[in-house]
């Protein structure tokens, strides 16, 4: 079904590596990190930022070229420091740097203060050889004009239609990309985060945290380097096999279950969802949004406004559904803009563009570099692909069909990153990993962790009862204590955890205040 040629390609690469001689070393030294404060408008204590000079291309030893990563680095608030924790927080294409914020403080608090945070702009992101398709705004605006994002049960034409802008995407990077596309791979940043484990000067071993795409980053670091791995926390994860395959059929598994969630969560607290009317019960009100989606499909939703206005129909507005369920603390907004939807109540609709833009950041190529420059499994047919896009279809009815874009456009992918990590994740890691997963993710399946945790021999499983996108997303006490006693004590918790939340649903809180209030005081 798939092409074997990538495995050629790569059996070729490896070999052209070996056999390549150079008059010259590659002498590209480590040298200690100079670590400064970061800039004028983001200079907060206890925060500095720093440069570290890697090779560009660890695939050519005769390649004296480097590549300079900006670090960012937050000190522990305990001394003496057990050393640092490096942080992805997955995207692909989230920065290392200024955003996120929020989430640094909250794994200090988390890992409890002992360890410095270590975060970078990974390649492709930030300052990092960027990795963008176009050459300006203006050009990325009206390429995604052209080509609106469908899901691809929109219509009939809707798949096909997906397929042939894949394609187009795909070579619009090719042509923009040709100089550095493809340094910015996984398995280079892997070789990244071990020069920096190397320059930082500890014990030469990785502790690391990463979320979500973070966690093919880190399943990729540990199979690379199993003998370099101390503390390893893989949260919210995909499936590094399907990922690299680019045949992931499980990410949308538990989509419909989140969404149930939601739709209970909202009941369940009427003063703070809009949508707890008229004593409707959690099934009647999921069956009035799915009745919402359908009729969207032939009576889209125009919503004016000076920038020439949104339509909301049937993609966008089950794409926006989906994504929300990341974000359990945006649902008690996310109900009034339903029922705004479910009234045709368009004047309140007012903001609701601005909120699309912040969720869906046009300038997202990063995310496509990275992931597609990974995959193997590239055809120009598209029959190769529609078993997982089918599969896809099967596993959920929220969301199913809403995720082809990507898919598509790796499967045409031109630029396969110089090094593609080819291997399994059957290995033993020095120290064993802790793998988490919340029960309702809407894009990291509980299966997924389930075979992650199989697949590293001694790692240990941990699930928390509770919605969003990795496990901070809503607080609970029993992960906070475990994460600690992981981090601290290198203890694990006993397989088959489950941990349950202390964030309630439509609270507007995420419940992490008083975890750690309640941490601390317990200290005492
Ligand atoms: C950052 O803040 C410190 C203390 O407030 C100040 O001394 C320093 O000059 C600032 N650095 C930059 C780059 O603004
Ligand atoms: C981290 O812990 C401190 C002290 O308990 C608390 O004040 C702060 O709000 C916490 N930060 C986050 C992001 O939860
Ligand atoms: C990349 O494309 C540009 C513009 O077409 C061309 O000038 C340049 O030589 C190309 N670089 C490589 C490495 O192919
Ligand atoms: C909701 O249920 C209560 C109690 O059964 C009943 O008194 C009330 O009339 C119902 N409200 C509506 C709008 O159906
Ligand atoms: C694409 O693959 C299908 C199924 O393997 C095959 O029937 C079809 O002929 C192929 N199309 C082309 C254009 O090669
Ligand atoms: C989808 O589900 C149907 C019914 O359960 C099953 O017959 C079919 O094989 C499934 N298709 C895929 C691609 O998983
Ligand atoms: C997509 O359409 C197919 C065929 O009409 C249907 O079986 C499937 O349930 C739909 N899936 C989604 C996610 O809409
Ligand atoms: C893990 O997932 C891969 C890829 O889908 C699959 O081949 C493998 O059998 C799974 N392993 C386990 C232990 O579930």
């Amino acid at each position: 079904m798939f092409s074997l040629l990538p495995l050629s390609h790569f059996l070729f690469l490896l070999s052209a590596v070996l056999a390549k001689r150079c008059d010259q070393h590659r002498t590209i030294p480590n040298h200690e990190i100079d670590w400064k404060s970061c800039s004028p408008d983001f200079n907060e204590t206890g925060v500095s930022c720093g440069n570290l000079v890697v090779p560009l291309d660890y695939s050519d030893p005769c390649s004296i070229e480097t590549l300079e990563l900006k670090l960012l680095k937050v000190d522990a608030v305990r001394s003496p420091s057990k050393g640092s924790i490096l942080l992805n927080f997955g995207g692909p294409g989230a920065r290392g740097k200024p955003p996120l914020a929020k989430e640094r403080e909250l794994i200090l608090n988390l890992t409890g203060g002992h360890h410095d945070l270590v975060t970078f702009d990974p390649r492709g992101t930030g300052d990092t050889i960027p990795f963008s398709c176009y050459g300006s705004d203006e050009e990325r605006a009206s390429a995604l004009n052209a080509s609106p994002r469908l899901s691809s049960n929109a219509s009939d034409v809707a798949l096909g239609r997906i397929w042939a802008d894949g394609q187009l995407f795909a070579e619009t990077c090719r042509e923009a990309q040709n100089e550095t596309g493809t340094f910015v791979g996984t398995a280079f940043v892997v070789r990244d985060m071990m020069r920096m484990v190397d320059t930082l000067d500890e014990d030469g071993m990785l502790r690391f945290w990463g979320l979500s795409y973070g966690t093919i980053l880190g399943a990729t670091a540990a199979a690379m380097f199993p003998k370099k791995m101390d503390k390893v926390i893989l949260d919210a994860v995909a499936n590094p096999l399907d990922w690299y395959a680019n045949r992931d059929s499980d990410l949308y598994s538990d989509v419909d279950k989140a969404f149930s969630g939601f739709c209970a969560g909202c009941i369940a607290r009427p003063k703070d969802c809009v949508l707890a009317k008229d004593n409707i019960t959690a099934s009647e009100l999921e069956a009035k949004i799915y009745a919402l989606f359908d009729d969207l499909k032939r009576n889209p939703i125009a919503v004016p406004s000076p920038s020439g206005g949104i339509i909301l129909d049937y993609s966008m507005a089950r794409r926006w559904m989906h994504a929300v369920l990341y974000f359990p603390l945006l649902w008690t907004n996310t109900a009034r803009i339903l029922h705004s939807l479910l009234t045709r109540d368009i004047q309140s609709l007012d903001g609701f563009q601005d909120i699309l833009s912040s969720i869906f950041p046009t300038n997202n190529e990063a995310k496509f570099g990275i992931a597609c420059s990974d995959a193997f499994g590239q055809t120009s047919n598209i029959s190769d692909i529609l078993p997982t896009v089918y599969a896809r279809h099967n596993s959920s009815r929220l969301s199913g069909d809403t995720g082809e874009y990507m898919l598509m456009t790796c499967a045409q992918w031109k630029l396969p990153a110089k090094e593609r990590f080819n291997g399994d994740f059957r290995v033993k890691t020095k120290n064993p990993m802790l793998v988490i997963s919340t029960l309702y993710d809407p894009i990291t399946p509980l299966t997924s962790a389930r075979n992650v945790s199989e697949t590293f021999d001694g790692s240990v499983l941990l699930q928390q009862d509770s919605y969003g996108h990795g496990a901070i997303s809503q607080a609970s006490l029993c992960t906070a204590k475990a994460v600690r006693a992981y981090f601290v004590d290198g203890k694990l918790p006993s397989p088959n955890t489950v941990c349950g939340t202390d964030a309630v649903l439509f609270s507007g809180s995420s419940g992490w205040d008083k975890v750690f209030e309640k941490l601390d005081a317990d200290k005492e």
